[in-house]
């Protein structure tokens, strides 16, 4: 059996602390050529700054048969086995908190069955702290959003008025969420490279439009920014403060 390796990015040299944190995840080959996993993995490691690599052999934790049920497809129901490692702990904890069941459930395979989570427990989100620099998420978000997306008045009236603002987007309930994913979400994936984690542009589909690049710290950072805008739609009263309950 091939052996099938795949890194999941750092959250950039933030600190020395956020590099050490990784794991290995035993995970059988037909789970690991879904997607699924390349789908969820980094979308978990933006958010933790916990690397997994993947392995068919003996590692950390493990996805199979043994330990908590986290997800199923059909019949068949996965479990997963932190076997006592802590970042693997925090993964199975994302797995069954609402954001990693809506990540599972969100993800298409390209063949067969979606996966449902409604299974096991669920786990209450933690508070998310914005922990980016807010004024560079500013300057990165005019830089390489900004010639589509309203960020504020500095841009207003260069971007595309038929894309959304980002002050419209913050007044989603999911904001925090479609923000840290956006590069997966339409239409960025045609033109968008995250350093470390986006595979290049397949050749025959290279991208349509100037590309843009963006490193997972600029991303944290647009986060952060973003998180300190007003939404558009004032309707529901936010809590001030950089602290935010996760959607
Ligand atoms: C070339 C134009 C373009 C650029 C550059 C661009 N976007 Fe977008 N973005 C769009 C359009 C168009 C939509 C609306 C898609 C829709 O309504 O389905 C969108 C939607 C979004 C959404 C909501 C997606 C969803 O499905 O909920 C987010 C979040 C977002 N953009 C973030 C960003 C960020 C962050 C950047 C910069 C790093 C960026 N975009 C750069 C065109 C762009």
């Amino acid at each position: 059996m091939q052996k099938i390796l795949l890194l999941i990015a750092v959250l950039a040299a933030s600190s020395a602390a956020a590099q050490d944190k990784a794991f290995s995840l035993q995970v059988p080959q037909a789970l690991a050529e879904g997607g699924l996993l390349d789908y969820a993995l980094p979308r978990f490691s933006l958010k933790t700054g916990i690397r997994i690599t993947i392995t068919d052999t003996a590692a950390d934790a493990s996805l199979g048969q043994s330990g908590t049920p986290v997800f199923r497809r059909g019949d068949v129901v996965w479990h997963f086995d932190a076997q006592g490692d802590a970042d693997a702990a925090s993964f199975e904890d994302w797995l069954l908190s609402d954001i990693g069941k809506r990540t599972v459930e969100s993800f298409e395979p390209a063949t067969g069955q979606t996966f449902s989570a409604d299974i096991g427990k669920t786990v209450v989100a933690e508070k998310v702290e914005l922990t980016g620099d807010v004024k560079w998420g500013e300057e990165v978000s005019l830089s390489k959003c900004g010639r589509c997306h309203v960020i504020n008045q500095k841009n207003r009236m260069k971007a595309i008025g038929s894309t959304p603002s980002f002050a419209l987007m913050r007044g989603f309930s999911d904001w925090l969420e479609r923000f840290e994913a956006f590069y997966i979400l339409k239409p960025h994936g045609a033109f968008t490279q995250v350093t470390d984690v986006t595979e290049p542009f397949p050749d025959h589909l290279p991208s349509p439009i100037s590309p843009i690049e963006v490193t997972l710290t600029e991303i944290e950072a647009i986060t952060a920014y973003v998180g300190s805008i007003s939404p558009a739609d004032l309707g529901a009263p936010l809590q001030a403060g950089r602290a935010l309950q996760s959607p």
